[in-house]
């Protein structure tokens, strides 16, 4: 076992040879969205991003998923066609799955990906003076609960879909191209959460500028008038205490920081000189990326997120 729960990460892997390891992930939940299509989609998407995070090539896919038995046909033919669409995406098929009857709704995939051992990256990666790179912009837990108390307008949700859709597979293989070590996707959790875990498992302190965070488009808005999700503030009072904040920030920003991701995007600890080629790697794929901080030293208690 390369990665196990001996230091937990975003899926675990298991060394076949010198040559290849074996990537396996599972990832399921319940409806975040209101369209069955692109709720299979978002799930297979945040499924499959956990092969990426640890820099692997999806092989295939297996689908678990509960639905009522009451739910008309087409709504959970439109969910797996939405998953399958996405696994197809990346060259890869469904080859089996199960499905059981619940009251509610839910869906995911077992995804079994591939690396070469010796090229897995981890959340323990992280060294002093690399450069935060993150992959997608953040705050789909408030649009999603924004939608769920229909305060979200058209554009605001289109944008979301398109992002939790949006595939960290180009942002993976920038990662190989540029030899980073160490990267992670950013869930549940929320941004700091996921930071933090880095920063343990590094032995590093993680300093992120508030400033240069980007937001899905009203991330910021609906966050202002409270549109958070339940996890934002378990976050917030679990990863809290091992944040220090250099620079005022009012409470809803502070909270919107704790804001739990679904199929977020690749956090990214890059050597600076690789950046360049980091950034060359994800243009042709239309990938974007935001530097948002870096890695400086930290030893023992000083571990920990640093916002400036
Ligand atoms: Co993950
Ligand atoms: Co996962």
């Amino acid at each position: 076992m390369l990665v196990g729960l001996g230091a937990p990460d975003d899926a675990a892997v298991y060394r076949l040879d010198d040559e290849h390891a074996l990537i396996q992930t599972v990832d399921f939940f319940t409806p975040i969205v209101d369209t069955p299509y692109e709720y299979g989609a978002i799930a297979a998407a945040n499924a499959l991003s956990d092969v990426y995070a640890m820099g692997g090539r999806v092989l295939f896919a297996l689908n678990i998923a509960a639905f009522p038995p009451q739910l008309p046909p087409w709504m959970l033919a439109d969910v797996l066609r939405g998953g399958a669409d996405v696994v197809r995406s990346v060259g890869a098929a469904i080859a089996g799955g199960h499905t059981i009857q619940d009251k509610e709704p839910k869906y995911g995939l077992v995804v079994t990906g591939m690396a070469h051992p010796d090229k897995i990256m981890t959340k323990g990666g992280a060294r002093e003076g690399d450069l935060l790179v993150l992959t997608k912009p953040l705050g789909t837990g408030v649009i999603t609960t924004a939608i769920k108390r229909e305060l979200a307008d058209e554009a605001e949700v289109s944008a979301a879909i398109r992002s939790m859709t949006w595939l960290n597979k180009a942002a993976s293989e920038a990662c190989l191209a540029a030899g980073v070590k160490a990267a992670t996707d950013i869930t549940g959790f929320g941004l700091l959460g996921h930071a933090l875990e880095m920063a343990e498992a590094s032995g590093a302190r993680l300093r992120i500028e508030f400033d240069r965070l980007p937001w899905l488009p009203g991330a910021l808005r609906h966050a202002e008038k409270w549109a958070f999700a339940g996890g934002a503030f378990n976050n917030k009072s679990f990863y809290g205490p091992a944040v220090t904040l250099t620079r005022p920030l009012e409470e809803w920003q502070e909270i919107l920081l704790h804001d739990p991701q679904t199929s977020g995007g690749l956090l990214a600890a890059a050597p600076r000189d690789a950046l360049p080629t980091f950034i060359d790697a994800c243009s042709p794929a239309g990938q974007e990326v935001w530097v948002i901080g870096e890695v400086t030293a930290g030893e023992g208690a000083e571990v920990g997120v640093e916002i400036v």
